[in-house]
C-alpha cells in the first residue's frame, strides 16, 4: 500500500496486453522495478512466459476475445496495448486472421477500457511506421499522410482511428506510439518476422555471414528497446492527466542496412562477411522518422547511440547461445 497525503492508496495496477513480448517484457520489468502491480494478457503466440519476472500475474488469453479483454480489464488503472501480430509479411498472407487481432483486438482494449472503471482508464497503444507506407520524403511527420502498404499497416491506421473515435464519443484517453525499428535484447531471431538487428546479431554470434536483401542502402530509424519503455511510462503519464494524441518513436537518425551490418561487427570486434540477395518485393526505401513531436508532446527523446545499443543487443545474444 502506499500513502498519499494522508489517505491509503493501492498501487497502481497495469494491464499489459502482450506483456510476455520483445517489447511488452522490457515493459513489465521497469513497472515492476518501479513497484507498480503488473498484469499481463498474452496468448503465448510469440512472447514467452519466461520473459516477465517470476511473480507477475500473466493471463493466457486472446485479446481478439472480448470476454477475455474484458475480465483482464477488472480493477485495472491503466492499459498498455501491446499485443498483435507484429509481422508485416503474415498479415499479407493471413489477412482475417491477422486483422482480427490487430485491429480487433484495439477494439477490444478500447472497449473495456471505456467501461473498466467508474470513469474510462487510459490506454497507451502500440502503432507502427507502417501507417507511412512509401511517400518517400526523408522525415516522415506525423503530420503526413498516411497510405498503408500492408494489412499491419491498415489494421495500425484503423487502431489510430478507433482510439480517437474512443477519446471522442467516451472519453478515453488515448495515446498511440508509431514505433520505428525497435532492436534489443529478447528479440527473436528465429522468428521470420523478427528485426533485422536481431538477425545480423544472431549470425554474427554463429559466426555465420549477413544477409543483406538488395543493394543494403535502404535506410531505416533505429530505436532502442529501453528508449521506446521510456516513451511508453511518459505517454501514459500525458494519458493519465487526459491527453490523447499519437506520436513517432523514432530517433530521426538515417541508417543503411549496410551501414547497420559494418556497425554490427564493429561493436562485436570483427568484420562482416555480407551476403547480397535479391531485393524483396515492396521493401520500403527510406523510413526514418521525426522526432519533434515526440520531445514537445512526451518531453521524450532517444539517450542511447546506435553504438550502446548494438553492444547491449549482442552481448545478450551471446550470452544465449552459451545458455
Ligand atoms: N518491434 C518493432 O520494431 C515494432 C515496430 C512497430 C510496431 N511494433 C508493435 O509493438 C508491439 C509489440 O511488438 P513486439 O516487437 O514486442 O512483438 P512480439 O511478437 O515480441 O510481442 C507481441 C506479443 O503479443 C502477444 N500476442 C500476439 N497475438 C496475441 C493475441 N491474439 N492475444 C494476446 N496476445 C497476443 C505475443 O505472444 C507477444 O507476447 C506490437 O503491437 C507491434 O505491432 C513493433
Amino acid at each position: 500500500m502506499l500513502i498519499t497525503g494522508g489517505k491509503w492508496r493501492r498501487p497502481e495496477l497495469f494491464l499489459v496486453t502482450g506483456g510476455c513480448g520483445f517489447i511488452g517484457s522490457h515493459l513489465v520489468e521497469v513497472l515492476c522495478a518501479r513497484g507498480s502491480h503488473v498484469r499481463v494478457l498474452d496468448d503465448l503466440s510469440t512472447g514467452k512466459r519466461a520473459n516477465v519476472p517470476a511473480l507477475t500475474e500473466v493471463i493466457e488469453g486472446d485479446v481478439a476475445d472480448p470476454a477475455a479483454v474484458a475480465h483482464a480489464m477488472s480493477d485495472v488503472d491503466a492499459c498498455f496495448h501491446l499485443a498483435a501480430v507484429a509481422s508485416v509479411a503474415r498479415s499479407t498472407t493471413d489477412w482475417v486472421g491477422t486483422s482480427r487481432i490487430n485491429l480487433g483486438g484495439t477494439v477490444n482494449v478500447l472497449d473495456a477500457a471505456r467501461c473498466a472503471r467508474e470513469a474510462p482508464i487510459p490506454v497507451v497503444f502500440a502503432s507502427s511506421a507502417a501507417v507511412y507506407g512509401n511517400p518517400g520524403v526523408p522525415l516522415l511527420r506525423e503530420s503526413q499522410e498516411t497510405v498503408p502498404l500492408s494489412p499491419y499497416g491498415a489494421d495500425k491506421r484503423a487502431s489510430e482511428l478507433h482510439a480517437a473515435v474512443a477519446t471522442q464519443l467516451h472519453n478515453v484517453p488515448c495515446v498511440g506510439l508509431r514505433f520505428f525499428n525497435v532492436y534489443g535484447p529478447r528479440q527473436d531471431p528465429s522468428s521470420p518476422y523478427s528485426g533485422v538487428i536481431s538477425r545480423f546479431a544472431d549470425a554474427l554470434a554463429r559466426n555465420s555471414t549477413i544477409e543483406i536483401f538488395g543493394d543494403g542502402e535502404q535506410v531505416r530509424d533505429f530505436v532502442f528497446v529501453h528508449d521506446v519503455v521510456d516513451a511508453l511510462m511518459k505517454a501514459m503519464e500525458r494519458a493519465g492527466q487526459g491527453e490523447s494524441g499519437i506520436c513517432n518513436v523514432c530517433t530521426g537518425r538515417a541508417t543503411s542496412i549496410r551501414e547497420l551490418a559494418l556497425n554490427v561487427g564493429r561493436a562485436a570486434g570483427t568484420d562482416v562477411g555480407m551476403n547480397l540477395l535479391p531485393p524483396r518485393p515492396g521493401d520500403i526505401r527510406q523510413s526514418v522518422g521525426d522526432p519533434t513531436k515526440a520531445r514537445d508532446m512526451l518531453r521524450w527523446q532517444s539517450r542511447t547511440s546506435l553504438e550502446a545499443g548494438l553492444k547491449t543487443t549482442l552481448t545478450w545474444y551471446h550470452e544465449c547461445l552459451q545458455h
